[in-house]
């Protein structure tokens, strides 16, 4: 275990911005996170764990603490029966890597989560979801390390808090566990439609009626390329904003004046609002600020992206002029997505 001091954040988040922390070392095992966590301890430092920062937006002020990236790898099968396998996953698997792993087995469950951009232990943290599906719906268990007791435990499923894009990881216990391995349970049974409404455009459009987890994954794959920036060339975070749910009272209101105002029903009674439309509305699509060396994906206005941004402050005052305008026109207040650390 090698620690590095002074390290560049910008390196270990996808937007490319922020600043450094006092000291970042990888683990590969539990043992590297046990003993990594009680050299902080005894420094009286504060510690975090990260996967590959593709959720992350670090302040300029950096960490004044111990960062750890996951890097603890395995794949192994637990169980499986004529139905479904349960695999657990180390959380510093590169995601897509595991999808792709499940798919070429022919397990379903995580397809629809194609080139989502992080590791496996991220995932959970904002209940990852993407065409259909997400996490919640396959993780039975996590285990990780509480830095409150300083011991590893298992977290089961229900104990998670699991909501859309959000966890007792991302909310209440943010920074609390570090999560170092994951265990899911797939379905050796093929996927069922219906499908989420860009999937089955695809299909349709290209005549594919024999649904796998291999044909999902590559509907999802072309429909994210097309849609999506690649994180390796492109900075930034995917989502900037979570999908706003609001009362069927105000989905009404800013229906009356916006007649195509794009929402889903949710069984509550609420409506979600698709967040890309609303920052499209304000009339941020395809913009470039000058000011902040920001722009708005042109495919997914709902993704900001660093073009020539020198520091976090450019980002948020980016930020700041959607989230203004967006509850300007439509009285919805945006929400950020990716973290802000620390
Ligand atoms: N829309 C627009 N303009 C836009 C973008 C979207 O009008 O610029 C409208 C369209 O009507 C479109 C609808 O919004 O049909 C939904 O768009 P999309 O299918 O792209 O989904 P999203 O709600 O914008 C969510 C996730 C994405 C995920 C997609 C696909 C959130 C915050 N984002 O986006 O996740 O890939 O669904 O399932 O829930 C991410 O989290 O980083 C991410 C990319």
């Amino acid at each position: 275990m090698k620690l590095q001091e002074n390290a560049d954040l910008r390196l270990h988040s996808t937007m490319r911005l922020g600043g450094r922390a006092r000291w970042l070392a990888e683990a590969e095992n539990e043992a590297d996170v046990e003993r990594l966590h009680d050299w902080a301890k005894q420094k009286n430092l504060r510690c975090l764990m990260i996967g590959q920062g593709s959720n992350i937006v670090w302040r300029d002020e950096g960490f004044d603490g111990l960062i750890i990236v996951n890097k603890i790898m395995g794949r192994v099968i637990l169980a499986e029966d004529k139905s479904s396998v349960i695999i657990r996953v180390g959380g510093g698997e590169d995601w897509d890597g595991v999808v792709a792993w499940t798919v070429e087995n022919g397990w379903s469950g995580i397809e629809f989560m194609s080139l989502v951009p992080g590791t496996a232990g991220a995932a959970p943290v904002q209940n990852v979801g993407a065409y259909g599906g997400e996490i919640a719906d396959v993780l039975t268990e996590l285990a990780a390390l509480d830095t409150r007791s300083g011991s590893f435990g298992t977290i089961i499923a229900g104990a998670c808090g699991f909501a859309y894009r959000d966890s007792r990881f991302k909310s209440q216990d943010k920074g609390r566990f570090m999560i170092c391995n994951i265990t899911l349970r797939l379905s050796k049974h093929p996927p069922q439609p219906p499908f989420y409404e860009a999937l089955e455009q695809f299909f349709k459009q290209n005549s594919i009626t024999d649904f796998t987890p291999a044909t999902i994954r590559q509907a999802v794959i072309a429909i994210r390329t097309a849609k999506l920036p690649d994180p390796k060339k492109v900075a930034n975070n995917g989502s900037f904003f979570t999908n706003p749910i609001v009362d069927s009272a105000a989905f009404e209101k800013i229906k009356s004046r916006y007649a195509d105002v794009v929402g889903w029903p949710q069984p509550s009674g609420s409506v979600k609002l698709a967040a890309g439309w609303l920052v499209e509305k304000a009339g941020f699509k395809g913009v470039h600020d000058t000011e902040t060396g920001m722009a708005t994906w042109p495919a997914q206005s709902l993704v900001l992206v660093n073009e020539t941004a020198r520091t976090t402050a450019d980002l948020l005052k980016f930020k700041e002029k959607i989230v203004n305008k967006v509850q300007e026109m439509f009285g919805v207040v945006l929400q950020q997505e990716p973290e802000l650390l620390p």
